[in-house]
């Protein structure tokens, strides 16, 4: 079953959004145009991550510093399972996921 959550037209660089889903909470990212969608969840301790710092391509969280390569997901200065990122899907002029 296909959740729209948000209109491709609002994916604007740097838009960044929580949502709570199925009992989960996600953040929705546009990064170098590309939108990906990521448990909002840091990996190292569980903060949240949507007021995580962004340079570049890493993702840098706010609590103990450890850095993630945004689109791998790996950690990039510390030993840490990597982010939890989720497919994304298109319908129309919406993205979203399926459940
Ligand atoms: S909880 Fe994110 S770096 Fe520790």
């Amino acid at each position: 079953m296909f959740v729209a959550l948000e209109r491709l037209l609002n994916l604007e660089e740097g838009y960044r959004r929580t949502f709570q889903l199925a009992g989960r909470n996600l953040l929705l990212m546009v990064v170098d145009r590309q939108p990906l969608l990521l448990e909002n969840r840091c990996p190292h301790q569980g903060v949240p991550l949507h007021n995580a710092t962004l340079a570049g391509w890493v993702l840098r969280c706010a609590r103990h510093g450890v850095e993630f390569d945004f689109f791998s997901g790996q950690a990039l200065n510390a030993h840490c399972p990597a982010l939890t990122r989720f497919e994304l899907v298109y319908d129309d002029d919406r993205i979203g996921v399926d459940l």
